[in-house]
């Protein structure tokens, strides 16, 4: 398979991730489906992406018309079989739960064609851990974006049975998609940037749990030194229960604390930016 080859991209899940992802692709020509178990999820990607296009467009970076354009590209559904039909290439952003991730790709490893690849975009699991559901391993690589607007790096990992011509193919997709394609060479939690952002976001979670100091304040002590956003600034922006997701996971005492604490917004339906209420408002 070629990237010409590649004409429609199936995105799985409709949320923070998925209508970017889904976004991008249209904007680079692609025939867009997004699918989504929960048809509200719909309603959040018909405001927010035509708000990053006219941001887009203010900016310089596209006109007007490639905006209406790309929107023309996307179809949203909850049909599964559907959606799955006829897709090239699958990129999966449902929730970062490893039960879900095995569930949908048992599903759609059973209904996509034999010629799709198969791609994720977990934050923190390893693609070896349900390598296995997809059917194909082998087709089968973490292709993980961040912002993919703003922040434009994209992880290509592969797990230890993925073939290395699909890598490859990442790559030239990657930049097809307007980003930066980068390798891990080996499975690695986190990739390149998270792992070293968990560390950060770790070491600001034991500072707020353990009294030492107001999350305002932490943040103003990145911010204000380094000229990046703080700590629980980037947690809204990623979303507190995608966040809560992935410090449960930790082993040690002090994250399992933070997970607590996280777990506390979560329950409130405060989940950052996207509820408009997280540790800040928006
Ligand atoms: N938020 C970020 O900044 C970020 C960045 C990179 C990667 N990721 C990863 O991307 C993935 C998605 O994160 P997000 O922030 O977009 O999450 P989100 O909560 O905003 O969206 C997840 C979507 O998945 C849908 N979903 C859940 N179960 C499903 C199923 N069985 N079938 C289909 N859809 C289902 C939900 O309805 C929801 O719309 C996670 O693995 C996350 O770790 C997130």
């Amino acid at each position: 398979m070629k990237l010409e080859d590649i004409r429609k991209i199936l995105v799985l899940g409709a949320g923070t991730m998925g209508l970017r992802i889904g976004l991008q692709a249209a904007l680079s020509g692609y025939d867009v489906t997004i699918y989504d178990i929960d048809d509200r999820a719909f309603a959040a990607a018909h405001k927010i992406q035509p708000a990053i296009l006219k941001h887009l467009e203010k900016i310089g970076k596209i006109s007007h018309e490639q905006g209406l354009e790309a929107l023309a590209r996307i179809r949203f559904t909850t049909d599964a079989a559907d959606a799955a039909k006829d897709a090239d290439l699958v990129s999966e952003s449902v929730f970062e739960d490893l039960n879900v991730k095995k569930e949908v790709w048992t599903k759609f490893g059973k209904l996509c064609p034999a010629k799709t690849i198969f791609t994720t975009n977990t934050s923190y699991m390893l693609p070896s851990w349900f390598a296995a559901e997809t059917g194909r391993p082998e087709r089968f690589c973490a292709f993980h974006f961040h912002d993919v607007f703003q922040a434009v790096v994209v992880d290509i990992m592969p797990h230890a049975g993925t073939d290395p011509w699909i890598v490859d193919l990442l790559m030239e997709l990657g930049k097809k998609l307007e980003q930066v394609p980068v390798v891990v060479h080996k499975e690695n939690s986190g990739y390149i940037t998270n792992a070293m952002l968990v560390a950060l976001v770790g070491a600001a979670g034991a500072l707020l749990t353990g009294g030492v100091a107001s999350y305002e304040d932490i943040d103003k002590s990145w911010k204000y030194n380094f000229g990046m956003n703080g700590p629980f600034e980037i947690l809204d922006k990623v979303g507190l229960d995608t966040a809560w997701h992935i410090t449960k996971t930790l082993p040690d005492a002090k994250s399992k604390k933070f997970a607590d604490l996280l777990k506390t917004y979560v329950d409130a339906g405060k989940l950052g930016v996207k509820t408009k209420q997280g540790f800040y408002t928006y």
